[in-house]
């Protein structure tokens, strides 16, 4: 035994020394650091793209933002193909990007002009002028800054950050987007940790331990709500081409509090306040929940490229889409999904106050901010040590093992043989972690 207490250590085939009995997959080994790319991402909200270009980063990608002739939202590279000065002209720049205003590069509407030398770029990436060369220039038509494919909908522009042909967008977008009676509400914070650690984590057992003391639980009666003491375990409920459903299989029957022998106490250890047996969070439980066939209660999707659904309840849905902006930044999108026909005349202000005033307030802030940023952030949690996963894990284990081989990177780019060659390892992988379990 060492001196820290661990006991003895493992090779794994690609060199790296873990304490027997960890996981050998680690957060990264499959799933890519900067997001997997050829898929439709939200970008930014099309109400934020007025005259000026704006610029932001995307999977490590710097983009400009700005409306063409049509008046659409086009997005470039932020490098001018000429000596690659940023087009959006920006200097205030901060790491997960912008948006930013840029400097001179608006002068002719439904372009974006080069503040460095003034070579114009029309929406799809097409050099139309150099101003500084004068009309005569030979150079226009062989400059071209690549442009990247987008879409507006639901108030939200979406993105093809691949370098294949792009699909069309409903197959990345979870269907009930396009519902006629949905009303669509968004909320985007920039997070310090890596994009992956966030989605794995949405159906963890971590709910029950970080999600349930917190002031703001107040306001709504959650904080006397009879919560499970624990998760116990998860399992896969359903599984796809692109997604994954994720059920707790003890949580429903959990007692309010358990005895641990070792401890010689219970935990948690103050339930006396826990008289609440009805859940209030995400509106009223008499009306059923639309949005998600698929969930009888508590349960959750994990959809590619970085979709899940963490809760809901009656009369909304609760998504988020974790877009990677670097390694250990990500802008988070949180999605809030709720029907109209719920909301009819003048209840529809109702909705906004209810959204706004509470919504936003118990959940994506007081829920994700608060409670989950803290412990996840950069900082806080490294995830390249080694790990060792147990029973409330099995969603993250299929998330990065599984998931990265039904990506769309590994079927277009990731090539056939590199994806047999990679199962082939988790399987090797599998049998020996089993063997050294014995
Ligand atoms: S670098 Fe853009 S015009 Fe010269
Ligand atoms: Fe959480």
């Amino acid at each position: 035994m060492t001196t820290n207490g661990q006991h003895r250590t493992v090779e794994t085939k690609d060199g790296r020394t873990l304490p027997f009995g960890a996981s050998q997959v680690g957060v990264f080994e499959l799933v890519p650091r900067l997001g997997y790319r050829e898929y439709w991402y939200p970008a930014i909200e099309s109400k934020m793209v007025k005259r000026k270009p704006v610029t932001l980063k995307m999977l490590g990608d710097d983009l400009v933002f700005f409306r063409d002739t049509n008046g659409k939202v086009a997005a470039l590279t932020d490098y001018c193909p000429h000596r690659g000065a940023r087009l959006s002209g920006g200097f205030r720049r901060t790491p997960g990007g912008g948006p930013i205003p840029g400097k001179l590069n608006d002068e002719f509407k439904g372009y974006i002009t080069c503040p460095y030398h003034g070579f114009v770029f029309d929406g799809s990436g097409q050099c139309v002028a150099a101003l500084t060369e004068g009309p005569d220039s030979k150079l226009p038509p062989k400059l071209r800054a690549r442009h990247y494919p987008t879409r507006e909908l639901f108030g939200i522009v979406f993105v093809w950050m691949g370098e294949t042909e792009p699909v069309p967008i409903e197959e990345d977008i979870p269907w009930y987007f396009f519902d006629d009676d949905v009303i669509v509400e968004t909320y985007v914070r920039r997070w310090d940790m890596n994009w992956s650690l966030t989605i794995e984590n949405s159906h963890d057992s971590h709910a029950v331990k970080i999600h349930r003391g917190n002031s703001r639980r107040l306001w709504n009666l959650n904080l006397f709500r009879k919560s499970p003491a624990y998760h116990g375990h998860m399992r896969i409920s359903e599984e796809g081409d692109n997604y994954i459903y994720i059920v707790s299989t003890a949580e429903a029957k959990a007692p309010v509090t358990a005895y641990y022998d070792n401890l010689k106490k219970n935990w948690p250890q103050k339930t006396w306040f826990r008289f609440r047996t009805t859940r209030r969070t995400g509106g009223s439980t008499k009306k059923p929940k639309q949005f998600d066939p698929h969930r009888p209660g508590y349960t959750g999707v994990y959809r590619l490229p970085a979709w899940v659904s963490p809760s809901g309840s009656g009369d909304r849905s609760h998504l988020r889409c974790a877009v990677p902006v670097t390694e250990n930044v990500v802008r988070m999108w949180t999605v809030t999904l709720t029907r109209k026909s719920f909301w009819p005349g003048l209840k529809r202000f109702w909705w906004k106050v209810v959204y706004h005033a509470s919504h936003v307030y118990q959940l994506p802030q007081g829920t994700n901010e608060f409670e989950d940023m803290p412990v996840q952030s950069v900082g806080c949690l490294d995830p390249d040590r080694p790990q060792k996963i147990g029973a409330t894990d099995v969603g993250l284990i299929f998330w990065r093992r599984r998931m990265p081989l039904k990506s769309r990177d590994a079927q277009r780019v990731w090539g056939t043989k590199k994806v047999a060659a990679t199962a082939a390892e988790i399987k090797t992988a599998e049998e020996r972690e089993a063997a050294e379990a014995l």
